[in-house]
């Protein structure tokens, strides 16, 4: 007979170690098996222990047996279902991981910017125009009554183009703004033959938005309201200056346009798209294309106000558009008057997020475009 307490704890051992369904059947077989199981063996053999020892062999035994059955089909489950350890080798793509936010881009300071311009001066019932970027000195000075030897012109170092005739239809540059075709007065063909009647007239950079009043008010009558905003270029650069820099120029004409309703205008321009407690003051100042003409000037916030010469800096030229230019727009200052104002964007956003250096705008460090 076999001997009942001979290898139970080893069969025990060997179920909870049995690395596969192939290993725990082998086992089960070896136990259970009909002809020649261990314990299948070790039941019948209980007719020949003695009566007295056969109630509790049987009951060991039974209790053995049924430790077995439990731990085969418990065994057997954990087989059936893929541990961590399978998982992570066979299915490697956890659905339920998290992952890192992918991400994002946004548009840079100065476009965004210009849009919530285009919205505050919208809601004030102002149009939205673009122009060329490539102009010429009949609208970027003459009409603007800068006239060739005037010393206005030494405060904007112009970037002059040398073109030929044939060179005047190829300049049409992207502009911005094209979205707007309605307002669109230099249009997607940019400049055209018809833009120099005079053959002295030669071609720039725009240094200002202001050509944009000669164009709309050639091609637009009064009473109107508008703003133009996009690049302009002089040569200059500082941590106030760069070569390339954005303004918007706006222009309301009508017949009682004065300039009470001017500074209105600019007063809920800066409070809403600076802030409501910016700090900023009207001066006098000179244009020739405005009479009388003023500056507004903006207090710098921040850290670095002690470096900044005056603590104010210069962000908007305006005034009262000056009857010449009026004239030169076919339009009769006697009826219609109104007025005009450009605002230096960088400079703005300069002062609302108190960023010390212009040139920042223009580096593409990430770092900085971030933050905004
Ligand atoms: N165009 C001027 C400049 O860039 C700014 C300016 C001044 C615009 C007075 C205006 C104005 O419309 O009325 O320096």
């Amino acid at each position: 007979m076999t001997d009942p307490h001979s290898n139970w704890e080893s069969f025990d051992a060997r179920i909870r170690a049995a690395k596969t369904a192939d290993e725990l059947a082998a086992i089960e077989q070896e136990l259970f098996g009909r002809k020649a199981g261990a314990m299948t063996l070790a039941l019948k053999s209980l007719h020949d222990v003695p009566d007295a020892e056969r109630k509790a062999a049987a009951a060991t035994l039974n209790t053995w047996k049924r430790t077995f059955d439990e731990l085969i089909q418990l065994r057997r489950k954990e087989l059936a279902s893929p541990s961590d350890e399978t998982l992570k080798s066979a299915d490697r793509v956890d659905v339920t991981l998290e992952l890192p936010q992918r991400e994002r881009g946004h548009l840079h300071l100065i476009p965004e910017f210009i849009r919530e311009v285009e919205e505050v001066f919208g809601r004030l019932g102002f149009d939205v125009a673009a122009g060329p970027e490539v102009e010429t000195e009949e609208f970027n000075f003459n009409l603007l009554n800068i006239p060739r030897d005037h010393p206005a012109r030494d405060a904007q170092d112009t970037f002059w183009l040398k073109t030929s005739k044939k060179d005047m239809t190829a300049t049409s540059l992207p502009l911005q703004g094209e979205r707007l075709s309605e307002g669109n007065v230099g249009g997607r063909k940019g400049l055209h033959d018809r833009d120099r009647k005079n053959p002295e007239d030669r071609l720039l950079l725009r240094t200002q938005t202001s050509p944009m009043q000669i164009r709309y008010m050639q091609s637009h009558k009064p009473p109107l309201r508008v703003i133009a905003p996009g690049k302009v270029y002089r040569k200059d650069s500082d941590a106030t200056h760069s070569p390339m820099f954005h303004q918007f120029e706006g222009l309301m004409i009508g017949e009682d346009v004065t300039l009470a309703n001017m500074k209105a205008v600019m007063i809920e321009a800066i409070r809403t798209l600076v802030s409501p407690t910016a700090e900023f003051r009207f001066r006098t100042g000179f244009f020739p294309f405005v009479e009388p003409g003023l500056e507004v000037d903006m207090r710098w916030q921040g850290d670095d106000a002690a470096s900044r010469e005056g603590k104010w800096l210069e962000v908007v030229g305006c005034g009262m558009v000056h009857p010449n230019v009026l004239k030169n727009c076919g339009i009769d200052p006697k009826k219609f008057q109104g007025f005009a104002f450009g605002f230096g964007v960088e400079r703005m956003i300069m002062i609302k997020h108190q960023i010390p250096d212009l040139r920042a705008f223009f580096q593409g460090d990430l770092r900085f475009l971030r933050q905004f």
